[in-house]
């Protein structure tokens, strides 16, 4: 299966999908890597890996349609089977949902339906919840609210701080994502309601 992946930040669930992709038993390949901004380290990993990448700027356009649409038509010159949204922080929209809705997988670093949006960590630590941890989802039109593909649970300790419980989630995040991935490249996926189902439906 073809991956394109989307970063916004230092890139290491990036890193993971590399890493993992180098071993062809895996049953996927990153074939490229877009970012809605310069400079940054997740697109420099694309980079020393020799993948091609390419950078979506939301300021270059009148509206946010306009850019959604120029993300999903730069998405498919590399024609994806999967979408894999790692660490992006813009929310993609009906656009290129229509285009790509269901095949876009997304990581959240809290158990779902529990503290969605930008400050996953922090908002569970503000709560003062024992157990938080990460889910991967198939995005829909809203924030962190689509069918859960896989949830992996970490436990919070006294002395955490929003970096130290954000750090030790991210490990159990990259996991997740890598084994999860795999297993949807290799066998296929279909979304039914809020089903994810693994594995082709031809008989
Ligand atoms: C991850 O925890 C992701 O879930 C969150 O931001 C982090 C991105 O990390 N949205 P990285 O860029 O993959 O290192």
């Amino acid at each position: 299966a073809a991956l394109v992946v989307l970063v916004s930040g230092s890139g290491t669930n990036l890193q993971a999908l590399l890493d993992a992709c180098a071993d062809p038993a895996y049953g996927a390949r990153v074939v490229a890597v877009g970012a809605d901004r310069d400079g940054i380290e997740g697109l420099a990993r694309a980079e020393r890996a020799g993948i091609p990448t390419f950078v979506v700027r939301l300021k270059e356009f009148e509206t946010r349609e306009e850019w959604d649409a120029a993300l999903a038509g730069a998405c498919a010159a590399y024609d994806p089977d999967i979408i894999v949204s790692a660490g992006f922080m813009k929310l993609l929209g009906s656009t290129f949902l229509a285009r790509y809705g269901g095949k876009v997988l997304n990581t959240h670093p809290a158990l779902s339906p529990s503290f969605p949006g930008m400050h996953g960590p922090a908002d569970a630590l503000a709560y003062g919840v024992k157990v938080t941890g990460a889910t991967l989802f198939v995005v829909d039109p809203g924030v962190d609210t689509g069918p859960i593909v896989a949830q992996t649970a970490v436990a919070v300790a006294e002395d955490d701080t929003v970096e130290t419980l954000h750090e030790r989630i991210k490990v159990a995040e990259r996991a997740m994502l890598v084994d999860s991935v795999g297993r949807l490249a290799r066998e296929g996926f279909v979304v039914e309601g809020r089903r994810v189902r693994i594995g082709r439906l031809d008989p």
